[in-house]
């Protein structure tokens, strides 16, 4: 079984990340999850966070993370993931606590003392990642891959050069990706295809089953958000780096180096990816996903939502 933590801001698509992983405990170790602020507040993500284990009766350990970016204001992003950032769905107040309101030693501790090494899964802006590795860069060593959701090898979604993990922390990622950390990046360009229909939808919004019927009504929401495609399809953006973790063989990916743009001005945010074909780089580099088998990521996560109404 592989070690992770994820490390969230739940946000829809993060919930039903979130939600995959759990699904699939039998192939992942949950050792946490760490929250960060990015599309809500530190205090509603977290919230998230804790309702939705306490809604699978889980005992997975939660820690709060960073308020912030490490050096700009914070800035949420309600019109897309709701003011509450589930789509304004209101999940059962928790009854679990929080096992520790300080993410980053949280972070330490769980790898430090892990007897194997550890993946982490960033789906969030990257600032718990990027203080823990300036912190503590004991751990780095431990940590076996960062499976990411962030960045774009072209358009970006926040900003037309930007996504937003990214563009919300730009100084983070930069620590991040100039880590050395074997590091798999699910960036805008892959994560634009991996998904759902609006038909698969319908069908969770049907649905009697607990937890379909959740995802079906968060996932209505994002709907209504403009990243749609012509109302047919919505990418699952987080779900994509957990899938990754279970099903490596349905990508297409080349190392390649990835810097971050952490200048003022239009290409803030921007993670520049060498994508020029003629130029190779070595699996020291960061694994960027390029292409899916697109139908088979849809079939497979609905599938796996499915199974969690029977646990
Ligand atoms: C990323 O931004 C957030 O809104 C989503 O949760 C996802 O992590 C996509 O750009
Ligand atoms: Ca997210």
């Amino acid at each position: 079984k592989r070690n992770i933590i994820i490390d969230c801001d739940p946000g829809i698509d993060d919930i039903i990340a979130l939600s995959f992983a759990i699904a699939n405990e039998d192939k992942l170790n949950i050792l946490g999850i760490t929250t960060v602020a990015g599309n809500q507040s530190i205090e509603k993500v977290t919230s998230n966070t804790l309702k939705l284990i306490s809604f699978f009766n889980k005992d997975i350990k939660i820690a709060k993370g960073q308020k912030g970016p490490l050096l700009r204001e914070k800035c949420v992003v309600s019109k897309v993931h709701g003011e509450n950032g589930m789509g304004d769905y209101e999940l059962p107040e928790p009854k679990i606590q929080l096992s520790s309101d300080n993410a980053i030693t949280f972070l330490r501790d769980t790898i430090l003392n892990c007897e194997d090494m550890v993946t982490l899964v960033p789906i969030g802006p990257l600032t718990n990642i990027a203080l823990l590795i300036k912190t503590f860069p004991e751990v780095v060593e431990k940590i076996e891959l960062l499976s990411i959701m962030g960045g774009s090898t072209d358009v970006g979604n926040y900003t037309p050069s930007a996504e937003f993990n990214v563009w919300a922390d730009p100084e983070a990622a930069n620590i991040v990706f100039k880590s050395g950390i074997p590091i798999v990046m699910s960036g805008l360009n892959v994560t634009h295809t991996t998904g759902l229909y609006r038909e698969d939808v319908d069908s969770l919004l049907k649905s009697n089953g607990k937890v379909t019927h959740m995802c079906g009504k968060i996932l209505d929401f994002y709907f209504k958000g403009d990243h749609v495609n012509n109302g047919k399809f919505t990418p699952i953006h987080d779900a994509c780096s957990i899938m990754y973790l279970l099903y490596p063989e349905i990508y297409k990916y080349r190392h390649m180096k990835v810097e971050v743009d952490c200048s003022e001005g239009l290409n803030r945010g921007n993670t520049v990816a060498d994508v020029r074909d003629w130029v190779n780089y070595d699996e020291t580099y960061p694994k960027v996903l390029l292409e899916v088998d697109s139908d088979k990521f849809t079939e497979i996560l609905l599938s796996e939502l499915y199974k969690l109404d029977n646990i």
